[in-house]
């Protein structure tokens, strides 16, 4: 059984009563905007810099030492999933490129689900890093990508706008979806219980690209391997937080798929996010500031935040979120006036 956490965060995701402002954090916190994050990038690649446990929890540590953010999400990318299973992605400016994108019956044969401690060890030994030099009060989150996100890097080979290769094997070649998907699932559902053993305090999967295909495809090829990842990681006592971005239709398939919280885009309201997952009005959710309002003016990010804020009427469960990653181009200093507009606000 879980023994009651100290944590904000961790609190917060079990929806506790809080007498302080929501517990916060920002998708992509640890990044390009802070110009800390740039001086070690000049160092050294990203590929080498998730692979080296010391230097990733380093990272990991900039955003909290800057902003004191509730939680802390380990410095990794949802794409060593595709590289442990045999499918390398490198990073060059313009996103990321498979090596040989997956695409036939053969490809997806190829692939082995390796052990997870051993193919992903050193993402382990960075949260360990981390857990270590991290304040009491910050809860530390793992992460992997979804199967059908994962999957489409593998399959396109990269980034897409129509997600044509993706989309043709799920239509065409179902069977051969869901063996790749199953793939995928295995290892992830190993890889988070490992990130959860070494030290991480909640999970979050990010399902990026959910919303590229029809509902019932959704429903019918991509939905079975999100139970049955929820389903592996069941006895965990720790939150497990699903985030599709775009996607607010899928909201009412979280009440089946086992995740303890959902994470809420820009594109609708917390009370409407809420409603939709028909889960009662104290789900746990985090969300969802427009990350565009931290590229402006700062009289108009303060009071959509306010706004945002106000406007969730059950705070217990809600932890403040932007709507998706933060931007590169914003200022480390409009993000200052953030935390303190939300640390403003009261309950
Ligand atoms: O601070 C954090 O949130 C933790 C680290 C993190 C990264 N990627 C670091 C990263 C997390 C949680 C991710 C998740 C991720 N990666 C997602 C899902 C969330 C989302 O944003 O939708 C996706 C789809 C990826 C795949 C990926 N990795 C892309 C498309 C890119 C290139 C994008 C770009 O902006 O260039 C990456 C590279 C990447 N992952 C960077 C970082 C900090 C930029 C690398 C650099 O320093 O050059």
């Amino acid at each position: 059984m879980s023994t009651k956490s100290t944590k904000p965060f961790i609190q917060a995701c079990n929806g506790e009563n809080l007498s302080g402002p929501p517990p916060m954090w920002m998708m992509r916190q640890a990044g390009r905007y802070l110009p800390e994050y740039r001086e070690v990038r000049a160092k050294i690649s990203f590929e080498e810099l998730c692979r080296t446990p010391e230097m990733a929890a380093e990272v990991t540590l900039q955003p909290i030492r800057r902003y004191n953010f509730d939680a802390a999400i380990i410095f990794s990318d949802i794409l060593v999933v595709s590289d442990a299973l045999g499918c390398p992605i490198h990073f060059p400016k313009g996103g990321p490129k498979a090596e040989k994108p997956v695409r036939t019956k053969a490809d997806i044969d190829a692939l082995v689900v390796p052990d997870a401690k051993e193919a992903l060890g050193y993402v382990c030994d960075a949260l360990r890093a981390t857990k270590a030099q991290l304040p009491d009060s910050t809860a530390l989150i793992g992460f992997a990508g979804a199967p059908l996100t994962v999957a489409s890097y593998m399959v396109e080979g990269g980034a897409s706008k129509t997600f044509t290769y993706l989309k043709s094997l799920i239509f065409h070649s179902p069977k051969e979806a869901s063996q790749l998907l199953g793939k995928i699932t295995s290892l992830t559902a190993d890889y988070l219980r490992a990130q959860v053993e070494a030290g991480a305090d909640a999970v979050q999967v990010f399902d990026t690209w959910a919303s590229v295909l029809p509902k019932a495809d959704y429903r019918d090829v991509v939905l079975p391997h999100l139970k049955n990842l929820f389903a592996e990681l069941s006895d965990l006592t720790v939150p497990r937080i699903y985030f599709a971005k775009g996607a607010p239709h899928l909201l009412p398939y979280i009440k089946e798929m086992g995740c303890t919280m959902s994470g809420v885009d820009w594109s609708i309201t917390i009370d409407e996010a809420r409603d939709m997952l028909g889960l009662g009005p104290a789900f746990p959710v985090q969300g969802n500031l427009d990350p565009v309002l931290l590229l402006g003016d700062e009289g108009t990010m303060r009071k959509r935040v306010r706004a945002l804020i106000d406007g969730v009427s059950e705070k217990r469960g809600y932890i403040f979120n932007l709507g998706h990653g933060i931007i590169k181009e914003t200022k480390p200093e409009i993000v200052t006036a953030l935390v303190d507009e939300v640390r403003k606000s009261t309950r």
